[in-house]
């Protein structure tokens, strides 16, 4: 059997859009963290290409220490951290990199880091890079986070050391948030600093797009904000905001900077442009919430569990094995021409499939509709065996 590009690598051709290509047919796209439509957008194009045009790649050479700092680093960073509510800001080339090296610089052995168990693969590998203990919590659990707190409490004491706590904004496979007031709160009987990754919620959360926290009205406890520009900036990239003494240190600190080159011109200033368009149109926001709220008020209304969504992330979950998932995942792309994410165990439950939905800025509330019917008929199939006697299709 050869899945090869089908379930693996598929190759979504075109311009980033909701309809895309796949295999040679036009297919309704909800995989793509284009969350504000911003992707494809003239003025983001027209930016990319002229300084693109400008500056080439090269500009500036080597790290920011040594060489490779520019007026529009700088000025990019003042305003993310503005945007963001924070002192100061430092950019990393990539998210993964980036905040595995930023953990790496904010602890060393005498401190004792305490984490959601959920926590993206680039916050445990962060976790890798530290010499010291870590705790891990139940997964948005506020008694167990409390009880790991007073073990690595009583550990820091010990060894004169600090805590950290990491958690995530939104969590980019179920879609919930983050409880951020609540693990704020319990500042008042614990000290530590915390460290937020919002990858999913920055530009998608709270009333300016400043994220989740923002949205919870704790960014002030947030003390290091992290997001990429891979989401919701549709674009490469990331960011680190807190106070300015962390973010000096930082600056001096974080390997994966020092020790590379620096964003070039393209990527400085294409972002710059989205983040002054996600400050200056708040419609696209809106627009993309206009769309969440009808796919998922929709599917709700047909009887679909989407688990514990409070964010864009629109998880579907549905009974099934692999063989069903396999055949449902050929239907659904090949048959219905939609295309999105299917997530089967370890991710999720044996027996469980979930379709893992994007709705984004740019969608149309037709794409809502012609989707949710799909999808209706896609349960009845499930239901009533077809996916489980069906072979599963063998792909070229
Ligand atoms: C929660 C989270 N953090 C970090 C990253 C990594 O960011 P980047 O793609 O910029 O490396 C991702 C995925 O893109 C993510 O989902």
């Amino acid at each position: 059997m050869d899945h090869t590009n089908f379930f693996m690598f598929p190759k979504l051709e075109g311009p980033i859009a909701p309809r895309m290509r796949f295999r040679g047919k036009e297919v309704l796209t909800w995989s793509l963290n284009n969350y504000l439509g911003l992707a494809n957008m003239p003025e983001v194009r027209e930016a990319d290409t002229q300084a693109t045009k400008d500056w080439g790649l090269a500009y500036p050479m080597g790290a920011r220490m040594m060489t490779g700092n520019t007026e529009y680093h700088e000025k990019f960073e003042k305003d993310l951290a503005e945007f963001v509510q924070k002192e100061a800001c430092q950019l990393l080339n990539f998210g993964y990199q980036g905040i595995m090296s930023v953990i790496d610089a904010i602890v060393g052995r005498k401190d004792v880091i305490v984490y959601d168990a959920e926590a993206h693969a680039c916050i445990i590998d962060g976790l890798r890079l530290h010499v010291g203990k870590r705790f891990v919590y139940q997964h948005n659990d506020m008694a167990s986070l409390e009880k790991q707190l007073v073990r690595a409490d009583k550990l820091a004491k010990e060894n004169g050391g600090g805590l950290l706590v990491i958690t995530e904004g939104v969590f980019g496979m179920s879609g919930s948030m983050g409880k951020l007031k609540e693990v704020t709160e319990l500042k008042k009987k614990f000290q530590f600093r915390l460290l937020v990754d919002d990858a999913h919620g920055f530009g998608t959360m709270g009333k300016t797009g400043a994220g989740t926290g923002e949205e919870q009205g704790c960014q002030d406890g947030i003390d290091l904000y992290f997001s990429t520009f891979a989401k919701s900036m549709a674009s490469i990239g990331a960011f680190v905001a807190g106070d300015k003494t962390v973010i000096d240190f930082l600056k001096y600190n974080v390997r994966s900077q020092i020790f590379a080159k620096s964003l070039p011109m393209p990527l400085v200033i294409g972002n710059q442009k989205r983040l002054d368009l996600l400050k200056s149109r708040p419609e696209l926001k809106a627009n993309l919430w206009t769309i969440v709220n009808a796919l998922q008020s929709g599917l709700k209304e047909k009887g679909f569990n989407i688990g514990k969504t409070q964010s864009p992330v629109t998880p579907v979950l549905l009974n099934g094995g692999w063989k069903e998932a396999a055949n449902l995942i050929h239907d659904i792309r090949m048959n219905y021409n939609i295309f999105c994410s299917i997530v089967v165990y370890p991710v999720v439950p044996k027996d469980v499939i979930m379709l893992r939905i994007i709705p984004t800025a740019a969608h149309t509330l037709a794409d809502v509709e012609e989707t949710i019917s799909v999808f209706e008929a896609l349960k009845v199939k499930l239901d009533t065996g077809v996916y489980r006697n069906a072979n599963v299709p063998v792909f070229g």
